[in-house]
């Protein structure tokens, strides 16, 4: 099967490279795609930015893709002719969210399934957001993320 993992990635963390990996040893290929979340007003990192980050800790993975979409993910998924979405599930408060995407996803889309991985414990509380807001009041966050995606921050952040 050949899956895509889709999200923001602002920026790419540890959570999100774990699934990654582990994806691409489920699946023939991942398709890691940045995508417009309509929830969030503003970025830290350009979309450009965010793939170069992406390719930089994932990009080594023989199966693993990096790309960017500017539509709807399901749309995605049947242009690049895609089998299923993976997601990762940290914590029961992403379920009611993940769950109500899901099920719009397979029903706008006639059948395009979502499938889960349950967030390693060790990540399972690290969000993009946290990282954002942590950095922002100049703490350290390289406990949640790889070394490129910190010196990008750092970079980001001091000027
Ligand atoms: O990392 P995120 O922000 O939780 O990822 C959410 C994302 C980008 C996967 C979601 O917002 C999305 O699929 N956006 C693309 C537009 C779309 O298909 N919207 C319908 C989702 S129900």
């Amino acid at each position: 099967m050949k899956v895509v993992y889709p999200g923001s990635f602002d920026p790419p963390t540890f959570g999100h490279l774990d699934v990654i990996k582990r994806g691409s040893e489920l699946f023939s290929e991942v398709h890691v795609c940045i995508l417009h979340n309509s929830s969030k007003k503003s970025s830290l990192f350009s979309v450009e930015e965010r793939v170069n980050m992406l390719k930089e800790v994932a990009g080594n993975i023989p199966n693993v893709f990096v790309d960017f979409y500017d539509g709807l993910l399901i749309d995605y998924v049947k242009s690049r002719n895609l089998d299923a979405i993976i997601r990762g599930l940290r914590e029961i408060t992403d379920f009611g969210e993940e769950l109500r995407m899901a099920q719009a996803n397979r029903s706008f889309s006639g059948g395009i399934e979502t499938l889960f991985l349950a967030a390693d414990p060790t990540h399972s509380f690290i969000s993009a957001s946290m990282v954002r807001e942590f950095a922002s009041f100049g703490k350290t966050v390289e406990q949640f993320v790889p070394e490129p995606v910190l010196l990008k921050i750092n970079e980001k952040l001091k000027g």
